[in-house]
């Protein structure tokens, strides 16, 4: 069915509605089931987030997904994405949430509703802003007066925006999750849960089904269900589908039987392999919960990207990388797989599948390699970055502190005593956070790493300048770490000295490059000769036309950087995200044709914060047709699997 064809369907069906009783869905105790306009329904499912696809393809992976045979989504609606700062809401472009969930509802398919307002997701700080952070003792996820007051502002923003689009008033949303997984956090504070169960109530209304998930564990569920709210529960392929429901029923006793997370594949880290889960144990799993007639949603059907700062970490700090392809049924390019088809035949067996044909692959287009020249360093760089001028203080401040949520920040001090010998810069709390590229009179000196390297050696004479350009990898998602501020939080010492007398640097990288301003200046002096294995952190530029006379350009492609180390590209102002070929597994970034012109060349900006592969040489990057998602080089591997394992969620 075309979406024209399937929206007059719908509107054939809304009519039939308002002619009789208007649209109802609710929890039918007694019959184990949903009820949807009176009749018993079931929902297959699978999860889309808007805020990792550019709102151009909402449409296309819809669409495949109702040709999957679903006839319901689930999305995560991420606070710090609509509210980056106190009070200023963004509702618009690619966060146009209302636009994505009518166009869901003109497809054809039921929405569940997951408006947090924690998310876990692996997507910054679990969907918190960052803000929240200003109160430095703040216990996020708790009846703590200063969360909940924001969380009431927030929520009365956001719930009455989504009350039109539930299911009884018309719109596609059947049910709504309060919270996320919350019998997982250690606060277990029934109050905060009985709090939004109220506030939730009181903006969406008594009729509509609130649910909430846990893990499929009695300890999960202790802490995570409540009155009134519906517990469902999530597990993964190869789990023993009859235990884990038998968790659900521990929690209720009657009603739907409900996995809200159903895993198609897993997250992956830097530096451990590529998440891959076989498609042959995704189908067995999902036809044996089919088979009893339980609810699924599979998390996820669509993966997608952390564009720009957007993704999260786990703890031990191990961020996750741009790419959240999640080894899904549909690639982060929206790709049909094998895993697709595998998942439609099942589907079939329980379902009437939509005819007609399947939105094809969108094509790829290698537009092959660009040459990049060097722009300036960060800090020859600094009045084009530094927008609100450089703070001082005797120790240094957080990003929080200085206002500043995403990114990087430079701090400089002096040397306060001669190093003439190898002299250790030291964090002795571990208070880089994330991740420093220290530099000495503009020499590379070393990179300190959260959790990895809070020591390394700087020479240099009394007064010479310290920079160090500190990166925020993303914040902790999960767990008791979520409070995760960023910058240096802690003391450095040199020697035996505590460093004082700072000068900070909030840098607005994303504005400048968006306005092309690193790209009017000259590049600076030369500057000091560097060491061979490490740069300070510099921006290259290069430019490349769509080729003429080749329909249906431009297209999707991937940018590659080889042999460039760690750094942020950018197209025409746009962040697509972190690169760290060096750690893997991802190699390559999704660059979606919507940010590509025909009409003047396209700007490639990439700040490279070890070293590009430049001289002798020119540098390229590469635009290639195909994705490398699996290419681990440095490998944690053994640290990850212990911390955080598919085990974990069973
Ligand atoms: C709102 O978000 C959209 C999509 O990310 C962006 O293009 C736009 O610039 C934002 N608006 C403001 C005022 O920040
Ligand atoms: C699955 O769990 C059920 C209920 O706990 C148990 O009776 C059954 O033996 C388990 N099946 C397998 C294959 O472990
Ligand atoms: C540091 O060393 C230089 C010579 O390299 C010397 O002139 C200076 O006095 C020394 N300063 C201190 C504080 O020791
Ligand atoms: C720092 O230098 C000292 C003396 O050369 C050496 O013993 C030590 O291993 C070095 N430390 C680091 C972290 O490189
Ligand atoms: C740095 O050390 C000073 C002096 O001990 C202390 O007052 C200050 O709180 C410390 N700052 C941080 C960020 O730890
Ligand atoms: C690339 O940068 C040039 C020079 O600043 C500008 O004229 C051009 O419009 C930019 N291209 C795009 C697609 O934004
Ligand atoms: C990476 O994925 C590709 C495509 O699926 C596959 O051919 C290749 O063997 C994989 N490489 C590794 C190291 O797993």
């Amino acid at each position: 069915m075309s979406p024209v064809q399937a929206g007059s369907v719908l509107l054939l069906l809304l009519c039939a509605q308002s002619l009789g009783a208007p649209p109802s869905f609710s929890v039918d105790y007694k019959n184990d089931c949903f009820r949807k306009d009176g009749k018993q329904f079931r929902y297959i499912s699978g999860s889309i987030h808007y805020s990792r696809i550019p709102r151009v393809y909402w449409k296309d992976r819809l669409l495949k997904m109702y040709m999957a045979g679903l006839n319901a989504i689930q999305t995560y609606i991420p606070w710090n994405y609509h509210e980056e700062s106190p009070g200023q809401y963004n509702f618009s472009g690619d966060r146009d949430v209302e636009y994505f969930l009518q166009l869901a509802q003109d497809i054809g398919l039921l929405v569940i509703l997951r408006p947090g307002p924690y998310i876990c997701a692996e997507w910054d700080m679990g969907g918190l802003p960052a803000w929240l952070l200003n109160k430095k003792d703040i216990v996020l996820r708790s009846s703590d007066p200063d969360y909940i007051a924001a969380v009431d502002t927030w929520m009365g923003k956001l719930l009455p925006m989504m009350k039109p689009y539930l299911y009884q008033n018309g719109g596609p949303i059947i049910t709504v999750q309060v919270e996320n997984e919350y019998g997982s956090y250690f606060a277990c504070d029934y109050n905060y849960m009985r709090h939004l169960t109220k506030l939730f109530r009181s903006h969406l209304g008594e009729e509509v089904a609130l649910f909430t998930t846990d893990g499929a564990g009695l300890n999960y569920l202790k802490c995570g269900s409540i009155q009134g709210l519906y517990a469902t529960v999530d597990f993964g392929p190869g789990s023993n589908v009859t235990a884990a429901f038998d968790a659900q029923r521990h929690a209720e006793r009657q009603g739907p039987l409900v996995n809200s997370e159903f895993y198609t594949g897993w997250l992956d880290h830097w530096g451990s392999p590529h998440s891959v889960v076989s498609s042959a144990i995704v189908a067995k799993t999902l036809n044996e919960m089919l088979a009893l007639g339980a609810n699924v949603n599979m998390y996820m059907f669509i993966g997608g990207t952390n564009f720009g700062y957007w993704n999260g970490a786990n703890s031990p700090y191990s961020p996750q990388p741009t790419s959240y392809d999640y080894n899904s049924p549909l690639t982060e390019a929206g790709d049909l797989t094998e895993k697709y088809f595998v998942i439609r035949e099942v589907i079939k067996m329980y379902r009437k599948i939509p005819e007609g044909p399947i939105p094809p692959t969108t094509p790829k287009y290698a537009y092959g390699a660009v040459t990049m020249k060097k722009l300036q360093t960060l800090s020859d760089a600094l009045d084009e970055l530094s927008f609100s001028g450089p703070v001082k203080s005797l120790y240094p401040q957080t990003f929080t502190d200085l206002k500043q949520a995403f990114g990087y920040v430079l701090y400089r001090t002096k040397l306060p005593v001669n190093c003439s010998t190898p002299t250790p810069l030291s964090s002795p709390l571990n208070g880089v956070h994330d991740r420093a590229y220290v530099s000495v009179d503009g020499v590379a000196a070393g990179i300190l790493e959260r959790d990895k390297v809070i020591t390394i050696n700087v020479t240099g004479n009394a007064g010479s300048q310290l920079d160090l350009v500190v990166e925020n990898l993303g914040r902790i998602n999960y767990g008791k770490y979520i409070n995760d501020f960023k910058g240096l939080v802690s003391n450095l010492t040199l020697g035996k000295d505590t460093l004082n007398s700072w000068t900070m640097y909030s840098l607005s990288i994303d504005e400048a490059v968006d306005q092309g301003l690193l790209w009017e200046t000259k590049p600076g002096p030369t500057g000091p000769p560097q060491p061979a294995a490490l740069s300070p952190p510099t921006f290259y530029g290069g430019s490349f036309v769509i080729p003429d006379g080749i329909p249906d350009l431009p297209q999707d492609t991937y940018i590659k950087l080889p042999k460039w180390r760690k750094g942020q590209v950018w197209i025409n102002g746009f962040n697509l995200g972190r690169y760290w070929p060096t750690r893997g597994p991802q190699v390559t970034l999704f660059v979606p044709a919507s940010i590509l012109s025909t009409a003047t060349p396209n700007n490639v900006t990439v700040l490279e914060l070890e070293g590009a592969p430049c001289s002798p040489a020119p540098c390229t990057v590469e635009f290639t047709a195909t994705p490398i998602l699996n290419a681990t080089v440095q490998s944690d591997y053994k640290q990850h699997r212990r911390i955080f394992s598919r085990v974990d969620l069973l």
